[in-house]
Order: structure tokens, then sequence, then C-alpha cells
């Protein structure tokens, strides 16, 4: 496994396997992986011939209150753990390498799907998202991109930024990957403390709940009443409780597929879920 740290060694590295027409697949992340990543990092194996993973904490995604500074960088144990799933490269910019030719006067926004659920809360987020995964697909030029079903809402940004832009990348979305517990993993789950992780895994639990609720015929406005309910029982402070199409339409009855959101907080720690849940006709 090669790791590149310069737009222009990964160009190296990546031009013989574009000039065999070689799949290529790519993974970005912002490091401190875990098996979630590692998942996708799976799946790009099945499907592609070469497999670029890029580290990079994107600074313009974090609001000025977030965690930017104090987002767990571990790049050793990453590349560790990426050279055991089968990783090609691994592309870790600096901040420099990615943002040094100030001033950036593009700005990338994907407008409604953005302005609801995680997007009220982090004003700008998707935008620094859009815009590093764009500079991203135009330095990697993959054939396939990985991205993880746990933050739907991104995933859905990604897929129509892509479309809109006629990128030629296929987006996957892989499911979400939990503990055995339920917990939907994610990088900060690593901020909880003990008592709070043993808490967390409530939030699957009562979208668990909700799916049997609904499926006996509840109606959807009382099962999100009841989440609220039991995630404030809990402990958590509640940000959302929200559901949606698919497609991230709003939707006030379980008449077809129905997409659940949760996004609360234990202590400091913001964590956000979601369950796809089938209509049956
Ligand atoms: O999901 C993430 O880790 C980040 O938002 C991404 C897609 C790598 C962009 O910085």
């Amino acid at each position: 496994m090669k790791t590149e740290t310069t737009i222009q060694g990964l160009s190296a590295s990546l031009n013989p396997a574009r000039a065999s027409r070689k799949i290529i697949g790519f993974v970005p992340t912002m490091g401190n992986l875990h098996e979630g990543h590692l998942n996708l990092v799976r799946e790009a194996r099945k499907l592609c011939d070469v497999v670029v993973v890029s580290i990079f904490v994107n600074p313009i995604q974090f609001g000025p209150n977030e965690d930017f500074d104090n987002y767990p960088r571990t790049l050793e144990q990453d590349s560790h753990l990426l050279a055991e799933v089968g990783c090609d490269i691994v592309f870790a910019p600096s901040v420099e390498q990615m943002y040094g030719h100030q001033p950036r006067l593009t700005n990338i926004s994907v407008a409604e799907i953005t302005n609801d659920l995680c997007g009220l809360q982090r004003p700008g987020h998707f935008d620094g998202v859009a815009v590093v995964v764009t500079k991203l697909f135009n330095i990697v030029q993959p054939n396939y991109a990985f991205f993880g079903q746990k933050d739907y809402q991104q995933l859905a940004v990604i897929k129509q930024l892509v479309r809109d832009l006629n990128m030629p990348i296929d987006v996957i979305g892989v499911p979400i990957t939990r503990a055995a517990d339920g917990l939907a993993l994610s990088s900060r789950n690593g901020y909880l403390s003990e008592q709070d992780r043993k808490t967390a895994p409530t939030i699957y639990k009562t979208l668990k709940l909700a799916e049997e609720n609904l499926q006996k015929g509840q109606n959807l406005s009382d099962v999100l009443v009841q989440i609220r309910a039991d995630l404030t029982a809990a402990g958590f402070e509640v940000d959302y409780v929200e559901a949606r199409t698919p497609m991230l339409q709003k939707i006030d009855q379980f008449d077809q597929d129905v997409v659940l959101f949760v996004a609360a907080k234990l202590g400091k720690t913001r964590l956000i879920d979601n369950l796809q849940i089938k209509h049956s006709s």
C-alpha cells in the first residue's frame, strides 16, 4: 500500500492504472477509521481494481463551535487497518495541499435537501462537504465512490451533486455498520463517557420499536413523538426526530417507504442515526 500526500504524487501513482483503464474505487474519509469505514473499503475492493482512500479532516465543513481542532488524527493506526483490508493507495493531503491557493472563490451549494435535518443545525456544513468531495473527485477521478448510509443526508447530497454536475462517477451507498448492541459506528462514539456509551444504543432501540409500531398501524406522527419521549427519558438532548421519504421529501403518513432520522446529544457528543422502513403494499 502506498501513501501519497500531494496531488501530484497521487496522480503519478494513479496514472498507470488510468492508462490501462483499471476501475478506480474511492472512499473519502476523515480518518479515525472504524469497521464502518473498513466495510466501505471492502465494498470498493469487490468492485474495483484499484482502491484509493483519502484521509483528510476538512476544515471547511466544521462550524466555529465544532470539533475541528480536536478531531482525532490517527494516520498511523488508520494506515495499518487500511493495509489489512486491501486498500492500494492512501491519499492524506495537508490543509495547505487542499486549500493552499487562497482565496477560494468557488462554493458548491446543493439546495433544498441541505436546508433540513442536520443542515439546519450546521449551516454551511454541506457546502463544505460538497466542495471537498468535488475537489477529491477531480483529484482521484474514480469510477466508483463509496459512502456510508449512516450519513444518509450527506449521501443524498453527493448523489444530487454528481447527477446535477454530470460527474462520471457511480456513487454507492453502503449500509450502516452497527456495534453488537446496535449503536451505529461513528468516529464520534469515541467521545462518549463509559456511561453514555451504555445509553447510546437506545437510539437504535427506539428506531426499531418505531418500525414495529408503524408496521402494526400506529400513526407516523405518534411514532415520532414516542421516539423523542423515549430518548429524552433516557437522558438525550434531542435535536430532531423526523420522517422523510428516501428522496428526503417530507412525509406525514406511512403510506410509502420511509426513513426515520434522529440526531441527539449525550453530554457534548452529537449522535445521528437513521432507519429505512419498507412499506409493504
Ligand atoms: O463523511 C465524511 O467523513 C466526510 O464528510 C467526507 C465525505 C470525507 C468529506 O470530508
